[in-house]
């Protein structure tokens, strides 16, 4: 089942249909950059962790049904709801064992209501559930007139797709899932970039000029085709990812067909396996100084490309992440937009606020208050 509903979703996210729809990337980076005008010269403290979650919601929801749920609109006041949707996430260790799929939707309906969010932010997160659901019946109703058709369009009227893979629970079920998988995975590892790149003068300094040389300064942002080819840019983002590790609880495997051989051990068909990527990217062995930002570990030409193989934040396999295209254009276009655009500092910010420390399938850091910094 899984299988057949992924290969169906697949060419939505492919690299080709992403780059077809830079558009929506970029003009929602643009609207982030001018958000965060407002506060240039101000000395008012700004949320990116706010921001990159704000801008992640409205790109995937963008994408996935042409309809942005405009959260950039007003980033301060829908602080405390995606904070409050992040939040689920914590509840979700009661139901670990589970598909993620599923855990959003049960989480929401069944948890007791101490477990839950305030009243209004249970409400907005109900709201945007049910939103998400009338999407859904108005692209099957054909009342939607956009003039690109967005990921549900065209699943919707993809003949080859069978009826029952269409139904408004299966589709709810996906739609949720591609959101909440989409939102803070990308905006913690934005977040974590962000602290990084300014935390270290010469690594911001070196950045800057980098974007510089493809971005003159009255110009218009280059496309995801040049900012890809930028070593340095691509280091910084591979070394936000591998810090801020994506998923953090262990991913279960059960070959139910024939025995696994590791090393010196043969585990017996049926039995699961799991593990989190968390002991690959912070394995010393691999990654020396496996906690400390190092870009230029990525730019070691052949000894690079070797950890290449170790860079499982998106996993690996069958179950891999659909979605990681998206991600890598999102980083690439937000990160560059932002080095480029404006100085910022650190504010009250320090590497609690984006260590991973708690499990709660995302990485959780031990200070939530998200990295602030202040716009000059
Ligand atoms: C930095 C960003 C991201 C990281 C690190 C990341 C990481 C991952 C990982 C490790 C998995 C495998 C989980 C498992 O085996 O159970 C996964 C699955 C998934 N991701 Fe992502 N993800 C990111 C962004 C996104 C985005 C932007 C989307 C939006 C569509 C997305 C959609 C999904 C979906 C739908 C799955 C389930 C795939 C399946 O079960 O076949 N992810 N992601």
């Amino acid at each position: 089942m899984h299988r057949k509903r992924r290969r169906a979703f697949d060419p939505y996210f492919s690299r080709a249909s992403i780059l077809r729809l830079e558009t929506v990337i970029t003009t929602l980076v643009q609207k982030m950059c001018t958000q965060i005008c407002e506060v240039k010269g101000t000395g008012t403290p700004l949320n990116m962790s706010t921001m990159y979650r704000c801008l992640t919601t409205d790109i995937v929801s963008d994408y996935c049904f042409s309809q942005s749920h405009n959260m950039l609109d007003d980033p301060q006041g829908n602080e405390k709801f995606v904070v409050a949707f992040v939040g689920i996430f914590k509840m979700l260790f009661l139901m670990r064992e589970s598909r993620w799929t599923a855990w959003l939707i049960q989480s929401m309906s069944v948890l007791p209501k101490w477990l839950v969010p305030t009243d209004e932010c249970m409400a907005w997160i109900q709201g945007w559930q049910s939103g998400l659901g009338e999407r859904i019946r108005d692209v099957k109703a054909g009342k939607k007139q956009v003039s690109r058709a967005s990921v549900f369009e065209q699943y919707i009227h993809n003949d080859d797709v069978p009826v029952d893979e269409k139904s408004d629970k299966i589709l709810l079920d996906n739609a949720l899932l591609f959101v909440s998988a989409g939102l803070e995975t990308t905006g913690f590892a934005c977040a974590t970039a962000t602290y990084h790149i300014l935390d270290s003068p010469t690594i911001y300094r070196t950045l800057k000029a980098e974007i510089s040389s493809v971005w003159p300064k009255e110009g218009h942002m280059p496309p995801l085709t040049t900012l890809e080819k930028l070593p340095y840019l691509t280091a910084c983002l591979k070394e936000s990812l591998r810090l801020s590790i994506g998923v953090m609880s262990r991913f279960h495997r059960i070959n139910h067909h024939r025995p696994i051989v590791y090393k010196e051990w043969t585990i017996d068909p049926g039995w699961s396996v799991s593990m989190s990527q968390r002991f690959v990217l912070y394995d010393e062995d691999i990654f020396p100084e496996a906690k400390t930002f190092r870009p230029e570990r990525w730019l070691k030409g052949e000894q690079s490309r070797a950890l290449d193989k170790c860079f499982v934040v998106f996993s690996r396999g069958a179950r891999s992440c659909i979605g990681q295209s998206l991600a890598w254009a999102e980083m690439y276009l937000a990160l560059a937009s932002v080095v480029h655009s404006f100085d910022m500092s650190l504010h009250d910010t320090d590497r609690r606020h984006v260590d991973p420390k708690y499990d709660y399938f995302v990485p959780f850091p031990e200070v939530e208050s998200g990295v602030r910094v202040i716009v000059k």
